[in-house]
């Protein structure tokens, strides 16, 4: 933990492209109050998505900020839903997928284009979700549609890599799996590997 967040404010010192770093530090300040899992779940993605983003020309901001507030949406979600370990009910579960529109609703006016990538970050996966997603201004569209894969994928790969949880069971080979949930994006998940963003 104390290494996580020392590596964490070590990389978000040395940004100086932020519109409001302090708002984003408010932000995460108060998931991890919430609920410590998230938290340090979000700083993990928060710094593959800048690795990422160096790797692969991404825009460092835009990719930092998707990856660190992509679940802050959780905040408005009870702790104990969200460490619940068990097999989840049906009603447990639409509770919880309403992170995604809770991110969106809280980012959408300071952070537009981030936004809705984070509103994208579960579409990918075999149970995707949300459905029906309003369609994107042709201004957004291309350039949402190349970084909420990359967003998706890297959440999935911590997801699976550090959770114990009913939906992540089974820990065998995390690049096979990548695979397995995203055939529509084997060349990215490629990428990541070969690049060495993720290790196998
Ligand atoms: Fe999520
Ligand atoms: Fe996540």
């Amino acid at each position: 933990m104390m290494e996580l967040e020392a590596e964490f404010n070590k990389v978000f010192k040395s940004v100086d492209f932020f519109q409001d770093k302090e708002q984003v530090k408010l932000l995460l300040d108060s998931l991890k109050e919430h609920d410590l899992a998230t938290y340090q779940h979000s700083l993990r993605v928060g710094l593959l998505s800048y690795k990422a983003a160096k790797e692969f020309d991404y825009d460092l901001e835009d990719m930092f900020i998707a990856g660190l507030l992509h679940d802050i949406g959780k905040i408005a979600i009870s702790p104990d839903l969200l460490s619940k370990k068990g097999t989840l009910s049906v009603e447990e579960w639409l509770e919880l997928e309403e992170h995604v529109e809770t991110s969106y609703e809280m980012l959408k006016n300071d952070y537009v284009f981030c936004a809705e990538v984070i509103r994208r970050h579960h579409k990918y996966q075999q149970d995707s979700y949300p459905v029906n997603l309003p369609e994107l201004n042709e201004g957004l569209v291309n350039r949402v549609n190349g970084y909420a894969p990359l967003l998706a994928t890297l959440d999935y790969y911590d997801s699976y890599t550090t959770r114990t949880d009913a939906r992540y069971p089974t820990k065998t080979n995390v690049k096979t799996a990548m695979l397995e949930e995203f055939p529509d994006l084997e060349n990215l998940v490629e990428q990541l590997f070969l690049y060495g963003v993720l290790q196998n």
